[in-house]
């Protein structure tokens, strides 16, 4: 059973794990270990918290904290799911609490940046392709997805 909930004071350590988890063990096969590095160093406890109180940041929780989203309106940011339990559907219910979030403020389409890791698991959750961009930590693919 997952739960998704909203991010607690105290749960900045637990999400910054998860988040360098994903980055040392997944991300690292499609860059470069400098950008790991850098986003490492980037997703701090104090960024973490700073990002939860400028967003509305989510947790997935499976006896422990398993993976996160957070979403600005219809924008889609820190999608990580812990490594030790991918493909197991935790992504695609983080993604889904999100996206009716968003429809039910009226929102018609979501629209993310995806890390070349995370790009086939957007289209996979019915994301379509707009456009690349470079951005200071590589190349993000931005995709969306229609609400309605
Ligand atoms: C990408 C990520 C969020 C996926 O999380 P997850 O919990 O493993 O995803 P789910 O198990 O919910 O997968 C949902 C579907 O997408 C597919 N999928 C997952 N990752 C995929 C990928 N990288 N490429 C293609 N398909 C993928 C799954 O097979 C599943 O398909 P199904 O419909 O046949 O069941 C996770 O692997 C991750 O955190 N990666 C590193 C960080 C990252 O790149 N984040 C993404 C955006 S910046």
């Amino acid at each position: 059973m997952v739960e998704v909930r909203l991010f607690r004071p105290g749960d900045g350590p637990a999400v910054v794990d998860v988040i360098e988890r994903c980055l040392r063990e997944l991300n690292s096969r499609d860059y470069p270990a400098e950008i790991i590095d850098r986003m490492c160093t980037h997703f701090s406890v104090e960024r973490i918290e700073q990002l939860a109180d400028e967003r509305q940041m989510f947790v997935a929780v499976r006896d422990e904290i398993a993976g996160t989203v957070s979403r600005d309106g219809n924008k889609v940011f820190t999608m990580f799911v812990h490594p030790r339990v991918i493909g197991h559907g935790v992504g695609r219910r983080l993604m889904h609490h999100i996206e009716a979030l968003a429809a039910g403020e009226g929102y018609d389409y979501m629209e993310t940046g995806a890390s070349i890791t995370g790009h086939g698991f957007y289209q996979r959750l019915g994301y379509v392709d707009l456009r690349t961009s470079e951005t200071e930590f590589g190349l993000n693919h931005i995709l969306r997805k229609p609400l309605r």
